[in-house]
């Protein structure tokens, strides 16, 4: 299930800039509907990248709650924490998420969490069951857990598809939310709440679709001449290069027991 991942700081910025400039819905506001972190809350954000998701989980926790933050990539954990200000309620932490339970042992300064949340980054680990265990076991008496990933079809995999193969992974990870979060959350959770965004990207130039697509893990420059005239032609005939974008979003609350931790 792992996927290679581009984890350069900048390129996450661009491929989330163009997204917010062409959506139809804004994703990041649909999930922090969905969501609806209090005031005072706990939040541990797991593949956090340049703080999209923390920075909105800052402003709705207030000076009484706290977030924190991790993700792999130094630079952006640099950015969250310059985007953040001096706020001395945030911590954000380099580290592997496949050792979550280690870092919020050791590193993080608060150590249970109402909401312990990943958005668009659990796919990528090693053993994502694993990271699941880990942030289960953080949460305080009716906590949550929130995962969210891309969901199949992605317009623009389908289009690229048209022109070379696009790597396993890709569609594995449109795959992950039913094949792989669902069987865990009904597992683990009496309380399953699964949310589906049906969005779409209307991106009006070339250029920027092809910029999008380089920053991805399914970019081929070999075919770029051929994909770049077949984008000029949808865009002269529809005003635009138009692909769905899905999301996939499921909530857990309420733990059943857990077989093996009370053995
Ligand atoms: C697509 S970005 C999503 C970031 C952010 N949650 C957002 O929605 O903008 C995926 C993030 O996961 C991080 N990541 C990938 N593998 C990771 C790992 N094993 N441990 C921690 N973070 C990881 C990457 O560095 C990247 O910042």
């Amino acid at each position: 299930m792992t996927a290679s991942i581009n984890t350069s700081s900048a390129a996450l910025a661009e491929r989330l800039e163009t997204n917010r400039k062409y959506s139809a819905v804004d994703f990041q506001d649909w999930l922090m509907q969905r969501l609806a972190v209090r005031p005072g809350a706990d939040v541990l954000d797991v593949g956090c990248g340049t703080g999209a998701q923390t920075l909105a989980f800052l402003s709705a926790v207030g000076p009484r709650g706290s977030v924190s933050a991790l993700d792999l990539s130094p630079e952006s954990i640099a950015t969250v924490r310059t985007r953040a200000g001096a706020a001395p309620n945030l911590q954000g932490e380099v580290a592997d998420m496949m050792d979550v339970a280690e870092v919020v042992a050791r590193r993080f300064r608060v150590k249970r969490f109402d909401l312990a949340q990943s958005t668009y980054a659990l796919y990528y680990a090693t053993r994502p069951v694993g990271v699941l265990d880990a942030m289960r076991r953080v949460l305080k008496p009716g906590g949550r857990i929130a995962v969210c990933t891309p969901n199949n079809p992605h317009g623009l995999i389908e289009f690229i598809r048209r022109f070379t193969e696009v790597p396993a992974a890709n569609d594995a990870n449109g795959r992950f939310g039913p094949d792989v979060l669902e069987p865990y959350f009904r597992r683990h959770f009496f309380v399953v709440d699964i949310a589906l965004l049906c969005n779409v990207q209307r991106v009006p130039t070339v250029d920027e679709v092809m910029r999008f697509w380089r920053n991805t893990s399914y970019y081929d420059s070999a075919v770029a001449d051929r994909v770049a005239t077949a984008v000029e032609d949808e865009i002269s005939r529809r005003g635009g290069f138009f692909y769905e974008k899905n999301s996939y979003l499921i909530v857990g609350s309420v733990p059943r027991p857990d077989a093996n931790e009370e053995a």
